[in-house]
């Protein structure tokens, strides 16, 4: 469990990274190929699932990368398999754990802990549309626009301050499919950028509050053509 409300890396070692996922996990493929490059200074340090067949835990072990996973069916309650899975992970003293398409609702009493040193990649421009389908219910509401954001995860579901957002336009014709396809490089652009500002220290969560470089943000960063975050 972390002494801090923040992920913060002590200056002499990288941040020390746990990541969950329960798919396919190109997010957490964009951060060991980022960290492969030395664009970023983490540690990757397990990989979490709750789905013994999830093809990222493939992905650890093929990075040599710890690959553990959970079955939620071995549990009493849902509470007891994130309390399981959360006390695991905390064994592992990470820094930060990224959320990078882990789809369950985590119990709140176990997020509580970890408030400023999770974060979650979602598929929309939060506060728009939190939960599930979100390039579905984009295109029904008719939007110009479309996204993906980086926030800090709390008891509320997809509903943490929000650090960071890429967005993209929705062109004439686009499916659920092609918006999620189109958004997918994009998402993981974002994940690496945000990951690095936490792992330099420019970024802290303080009284729910996102900090940057010293000031509290009141609107999420945006990444621009050349992966800064502004
Ligand atoms: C991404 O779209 C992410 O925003 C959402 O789940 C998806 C995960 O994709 N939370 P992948 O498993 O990283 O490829």
């Amino acid at each position: 469990m972390p002494e801090s409300r923040t992920a913060s890396p002590e200056p002499s070692r990288p941040l020390r990274v746990v990541v969950f996922a329960s798919g396919r996990g190109s997010n957490f493929a964009a951060l060991i190929k980022a960290q492969r490059r030395d664009e970023l200074s983490i540690d990757i340090v397990a990989l979490f699932s709750d789905r013994s067949t999830a093809p990222a835990l493939e992905l650890a072990r093929a990075a040599g990368i710890e690959a553990i996973a959970l079955k939620p069916r071995d549990y009493a309650s849902r509470a007891d398999f994130d309390r399981a899975i959360f006390d695991r992970a905390a064994q592992l003293t990470p820094d930060l754990i990224v959320l990078a398409g882990f789809m369950r609702i985590i119990d709140p009493a176990v997020v509580a802990p970890w408030v400023g040193c999770m974060i979650n990649i979602h598929p929309s421009l939060l506060p728009k549309y939190p939960g599930l389908h979100t390039h579905a219910r984009a295109l029904e509401a008719g939007d110009a626009e479309h996204g993906s954001s980086v926030h800090y995860v709390t008891a509320e579901l997809d509903g943490g301050p929000v650090v960071a957002q890429a967005s993209l336009p929705i062109i004439n014709g686009d499916t659920p499919e092609s918006l999620a396809a189109r958004l997918l490089p994009l998402e993981h652009r974002l994940l690496v950028a945000t990951v690095s500002l936490i792992a330099n220290g420019e970024i802290a969560l303080r009284d729910n509050l996102v900090v940057h470089r010293g000031h509290a943000l009141t609107a999420p960063l945006r990444l621009d053509a050349n992966d800064n975050l502004r």
